[in-house]
């Protein structure tokens, strides 16, 4: 069937199943690389992207779920002043991301500090668990996220 929905802003169709996976449309079928190869279950938050303004794991949805849904992934995210906020904050905490967790970690971040620009611990530790990671610092990632809501917080109130 053709699937049709906006990806980074710009109306896309494919042919699919409607059964596809929505992670190997994006990334064999599109190819956008920053959508991971994981655990194909939900599990690892490799595959997450933004569905219409939602993160979800891209493993778990079907092609039919995604038609008329807007889609965003790090490719359409990293040209966005938030993408530049959180990159900052990360670098002054020292987090190494590698590249294989990278776009996962930025995307669930951007999530949580849409939703509330200053999070609570609680839900900063909560936010980290949603992608996994056993090799970065988990302080460090704390504190990178601070810094991101810090940097976003403060471009929102310059206007
Ligand atoms: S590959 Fe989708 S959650 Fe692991
Ligand atoms: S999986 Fe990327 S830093 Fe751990």
């Amino acid at each position: 069937m053709n699937i049709t929905f906006r990806l980074n802003g710009k109306e896309v169709t494919v042919e699919a199943r409607p059964d596809k996976r929505l992670s190997a449309i994006l990334r064999d079928d599109l190819n956008l690389k920053g959508i991971r190869k994981g655990c194909g279950t939900g599990y690892c938050g490799s595959c997450i992207v933004l569905m219409d303004d939602l993160l979800v794991s891209s493993c778990l949805i079907p092609a039919f779920a995604a038609r008329h849904k807007s889609i965003i992934t790090i490719e359409g995210f990293s040209q966005t002043k938030e993408f530049s906020d959180i990159l900052t904050g990360f670098k002054e905490a020292n987090v190494h991301l590698c590249t294989y967790c990278a776009p996962a970690r930025i995307l669930s971040t951007a999530y949580m500090l849409r939703k509330n620009i200053m999070p609570t611990e609680e839900q900063i530790v909560d936010n980290i668990s949603a992608v996994q990671c056993r090799c970065s610092s988990f302080s460090h990632l704390k504190r990178g996220i601070v810094q991101a809501s810090i940097h976003l917080n403060k471009r929102k109130n310059n206007g």
